[in-house]
Order: C-alpha cells, then sequence, then structure tokens
C-alpha cells in the first residue's frame, strides 16, 4: 500500500536526549513499607483506640443536648372543626389560637434554639425550587423579572410584579408562637436566624415587598412593606429551601436558661395550612454544643469503626499467636536486592 505522504514525518529522535532522572525512570525514593503482622497490629489496635475515644467524645457531647419536640398539628384544631379542617384553616376569621405547655426535663443552657419541624413538605420539588427569582431578589432593577416564578409572578393582568414572586416565597410558614414561663413572657430573638451570606448578598436591602399574598389564593405569610427583604429574616430562612421532607428550619432563639421542672406554655397561632397534603408540624426547643443535635449517628459510626478495628487487631494477634509464619527476608525484594540498576 502507498503510504500518505503527509504523514511520513521524520521521526523525532528522542534516543539521544534520553534523561536519566530519577523521576523518568520511576526511581524516586518512596516509602515502602512491609506490613509485618506486628506493624499491622499496632496500627489497627492504634485506630481502634483513637476512634472509640472520639466516639465517646460525639456520644457524650449528643447525650447532653436537651431537645423538647411537641406535635401540635392535630391537638390545635377545635374538637367541632375536626371533620372539616379545610374550611376551618382556610377561615381568616377563625380561631386559631391555641395553648400547649412543655415541661422542660433537664435545665436547658441558653442559647436555647427554636425550631419549627414540619413533615411531608417537599420543598425540594422540582417546580417548587425552581419557582423563585434570585436577581428580582437582589435589586430593584429586576424588579420585573418573574418568569421564572409562574404562576406567581404578576397580579393586576400582568402589569404589577409580585415581589417576592414564587411558590417558594408565596407559601412563607406563617404559624406564630409566644413562651411563658410562670406568666412571665419569655423573648424570642428573632434576628440573626439566617445566613449572615443570604441576608448580605443575595436579598437586597433596598427591595421591598409588593403585592405580596394580595390576589387570588393565600398561600402563607404575609410580609411587612416597609421592611426590606434582607431584613425579613422568616422569609430568607423560609426561602433556603430543605433537601427533604421532613426538615426544621429556625424561629428564633431564647436567651435565658430554663430551670429544670419548668413548664414552658407555648400560644400558638396555628396558622399553616398542612393538612390537605397530611403534613405535620412540631415544635422543637433544643440546646446545642459542638455536636449539633441529639442525633447519636456520628459518635456511634466512630464507636463502631473503632470496635471493629480492634476485634479486627485481637483476631490477628490470635492468628499470630497460635499459627505464626516465618517471614521472608525482605533483603531478597526487588528492590533491596538491587538498589538502582539505572545509577551511573
Ligand atoms: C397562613 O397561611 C395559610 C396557608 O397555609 C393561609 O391560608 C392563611 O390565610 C395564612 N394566615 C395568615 C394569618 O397569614
Amino acid at each position: 500500500m502507498a503510504t500518505n505522504e503527509s504523514c511520513d514525518q521524520p521521526l523525532r529522535d528522542d534516543s539521544k536526549k534520553q534523561i536519566h532522572s530519577k523521576f523518568i525512570q520511576q526511581e524516586l525514593s518512596a516509602w515502602k513499607p512491609i506490613l509485618t503482622p506486628g506493624w499491622v497490629i499496632a496500627i489497627f489496635i492504634i485506630l481502634g483506640v483513637v476512634f472509640i475515644l472520639i466516639g465517646l467524645l460525639a456520644f457524650y457531647a449528643s447525650v447532653h443536648v436537651e431537645e423538647l419536640v411537641e406535635r401540635y398539628d392535630v391537638d390545635c384544631v377545635p374538637f367541632t372543626d375536626k371533620n372539616k379542617i379545610t374550611k376551618y384553616i382556610r377561615d381568616s376569621s377563625s380561631n386559631k389560637t391555641c395553648t400547649k405547655t412543655l415541661r422542660v426535663q433537664k435545665k436547658m443552657k441558653n442559647p436555647i434554639y427554636v425550631y419549627y419541624q414540619l413533615h411531608h413538605f417537599y420543598q425540594n420539588h422540582r417546580r417548587y425550587v425552581r419557582s423563585r427569582s434570585d436577581k428580582q431578589l437582589r435589586s430593584t432593577k429586576h424588579e420585573y423579572e418573574t418568569k421564572e416564578c409562574l404562576p406567581i409572578a404578576t397580579v393586576n393582568n400582568n402589569s404589577k410584579p409580585i415581589v417576592p414572586c414564587g411558590l417558594i416565597a408565596w407559601s412563607l410558614f406563617n404559624d406564630t408562637y409566644q413562651f411563658s414561663v410562670n406568666s412571665k413572657v419569655v423573648e424570642v430573638d428573632r434576628k440573626d436566624i439566617a445566613w449572615k451570606s443570604d441576608r448580605d448578598y443575595k436579598f437586597g436591602s433596598k427591595v421591598y415587598p409588593k403585592n405580596f399574598q394580595s390576589s387570588g389564593m393565600i398561600g402563607g405569610g404575609k410580609l411587612n412593606e416597609s421592611i426590606p427583604l434582607s431584613k425579613q429574616e422568616d422569609l430568607i430562612v423560609w426561602m433556603r429551601t430543605a433537601a427533604f421532607s421532613t426538615f426544621r428550619k429556625l424561629y428564633g432563639q431564647i436567651k435565658v436558661d430554663l430551670d429544670a421542672n419548668s413548664n414552658i406554655t407555648v400560644v400558638i397561632q396555628n396558622n399553616f395550612n398542612i393538612y390537605e397534603f397530611g403534613g405535620k408540624k412540631q415544635l422543637v426547643l433544643s440546646t446545642s454544643n459542638w455536636s449539633v443535635g441529639t442525633n447519636k449517628f456520628l459518635g456511634c459510626a466512630y464507636l463502631y469503626v473503632g470496635g471493629f478495628s480492634l476485634v479486627v487487631a485481637i483476631s490477628f494477634t490470635i492468628t499470630y499467636v497460635l499459627k505464626p509464619r516465618p517471614l521472608g527476608d525482605p533483603a531478597y525484594l526487588s528492590w533491596n536486592k538491587y538498589p538502582s540498576i539505572y545509577e551511573n
């Protein structure tokens, strides 16, 4: 076959330039451990001890988080309205006030975080997550950019934009809680509940709510039109959508200690409609430390891994004691035998 001329490039003559560097000859010095039984057992013992220590610490910390959880969505519907809940919850004139008493088992040190926890609320639904306009939230210049927000985009035959637009903002959680102990009001600090980066960069300090919840069906909470979005922390918290259908969101912080065996009375405004899709609502009071919460998973995971390492170490030791095997002489390993074939 005829060779194509253009392919007949002269071969690059590299052979003369060959560099005898350690890198090119793959002779860089490296750690070549010989894992003798002694080493392996020691490593497993060290791993086991370290993991068990960390695990105990994490476990201990998570046990010391105090948490009160109270489900209130069922009890807070008056008995006479139990079989017409939808009508009751949608009727803005019906009385939604509901009182609950929580008993503090162990002393709770401040700050105590107040969360609401929803179940079966899919903030991760595709159409829901996308139904927002980040540009509009950031600056007044983009007030009219509501295309992504449909169906909650404009009012008045498309002439006036809704700010903030979209399903997420529209469905803003609107239950409220008031706390008291022995009929003394316990203040809930509702500042600093949202991420600082959200307040500073994602929600504009010059963007004010407009035409919000003003027509059609009311989806949730209303917003004060004289406060810019960057200060509407409830909204900011709500709009950082949750990844799972059961989630907690921060409502505020209680900045006093609650003594053991005290009763804390909560007056709830049970406004938010989770009844039509079979949701659940809970109020959570929780202290916190570095272990984040009462979740014992982290501690247990460390304990399991540590325990496993120790078991392996022990079984290796037993095998080694009962049936020792002579080790080969490492001097016969190729890299020890021919230290550097390429040197010089
Ligand atoms: C609260 O939200 C529900 C929808 O979940 C709505 O029907 C109700 O009117 C709202 N109430 C207030 C007081 O904002």
